[in-house]
């Protein structure tokens, strides 16, 4: 995996980066993708539902898997596995994730108090991996009072950490606020690693990608329903004008994001059950003239048939 060269991933988000979407936005420009976080243990378990998130398909790559826990053995072990199991591009750990849940196992961004838990983790996961990099993505630190940039980040490299992706934004801001991306570039500037900035990245201006030290950018929420971001970023660093997808554009790449998401059955979206994919959908079609009746259609459309049916009509709205 080359982490160099200014390229442009999608972020893990669990609920959201599904291999459908994920193969949409690499359809649409982006470079590289990264699976939504899985547990150690539940890695470990083989659970059917568990394998399933994680499943890619070719197109994917290159494709990391996401995943959290707390226990660096059995981390290490997980990365085992899923190395030779999956033979991902890279293996992301989690060192950012707010969620209660991974707070109370003492995992995610629990773990940005203890950096020294943190370097113990990377450094038994880097180990145990025989051909398989080995990525972590952080947060800035816990509060605006203790932020760990650059030095937990340097510690990390030295631990075997071959890139970090930097959320520049602090656990208790959540994804609210504004992204520190000053810190971002100054993190990047102390590393000899690559590093990825993340943090509505959306935002960023040509001249604030070109002259980054980042040597990549990663996109969350401002992907969904909106996979032309990727193109668009790398237009707007090139100084090229942005392009803006018609409606039937749009339109047509829902469809064909809801006819993937239940053709492997890799997402476990099945064409009898949409409930599950509604929000994914909609995103899309935020701001489109008659938004409202297309949303009550679709929230009563559970079929995949359905939901081709309000699409198709969508058109003539
Ligand atoms: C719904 C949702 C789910 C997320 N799930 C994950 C996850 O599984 N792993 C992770 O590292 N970050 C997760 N994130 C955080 C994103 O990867 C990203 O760091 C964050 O949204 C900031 O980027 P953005 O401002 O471009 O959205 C999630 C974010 C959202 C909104």
């Amino acid at each position: 995996m080359d982490f160099s060269s200014k390229k442009f991933f999608l972020a893990p988000m669990s609920g959201f980066s599904n291999s459908a979407f994920r193969r949409l936005c690499v359809k649409f420009g982006a470079d590289a993708t990264v699976s939504e976080f899985v547990y150690s243990r539940a890695v470990l378990s083989g659970a059917a539902a568990v394998m399933k998130k994680i499943s890619f398909s070719q197109e994917e790559r290159p494709y990391g898997i996401q995943l959290f826990g707390s226990d660096p053995s059995e981390m290490a072990e997980a990365c085992s596995f899923l190395e030779e199991r999956f033979s991902p591009d890279f293996i992301d750990i989690n060192f950012g994730c707010p969620a209660p849940t991974a707070v109370c196992a003492g995992a995610g961004s629990a773990l940005l108090k203890s950096p020294d838990k943190m370097v113990e983790i990377v450094s038994t996961c880097s180990s145990a991996l025989k051909r398989t990099p080995l990525a972590a993505k952080m947060r800035l630190g816990w509060s605006e009072r203790s932020i760990i940039v650059p030095e937990a980040a340097l510690l990390l490299e030295a631990a075997g950490a071959r890139a970090i992706t930097l959320h520049g934004r602090t656990k208790l801001q959540g994804y609210a606020g504004e992204a520190d991306w000053e810190m971002i570039d100054l993190c990047a500037r102390s590393l000899k690693i690559p590093l990825i900035g993340n943090g509505s990245a959306e935002k960023l201006s040509g001249d604030d990608m070109r002259s980054s030290a980042c040597s990549g950018f990663m996109i969350g929420r401002g992907a969904l329903g909106n996979p032309w971001i990727f193109e668009n970023m790398k237009r707007r660093m090139e100084g090229q004008p942005e392009i803006v997808p018609s409606r039937s554009e749009r339109l047509s790449a829902v469809l064909e994001f809801a006819v993937e998401l239940c053709s492997e059955s890799i997402d476990g979206v099945s064409e009898g059950d949409f409930t599950r994919a509604l929000p994914q959908i909609l995103a899309f079609l935020k701001g489109f003239r008659g938004f409202k009746d297309l949303r009550r259609a679709l929230s009563g459309a559970k079929t995949l048939s359905k939901v081709r049916e309000v699409l198709t009509e969508g058109e003539n709205l």
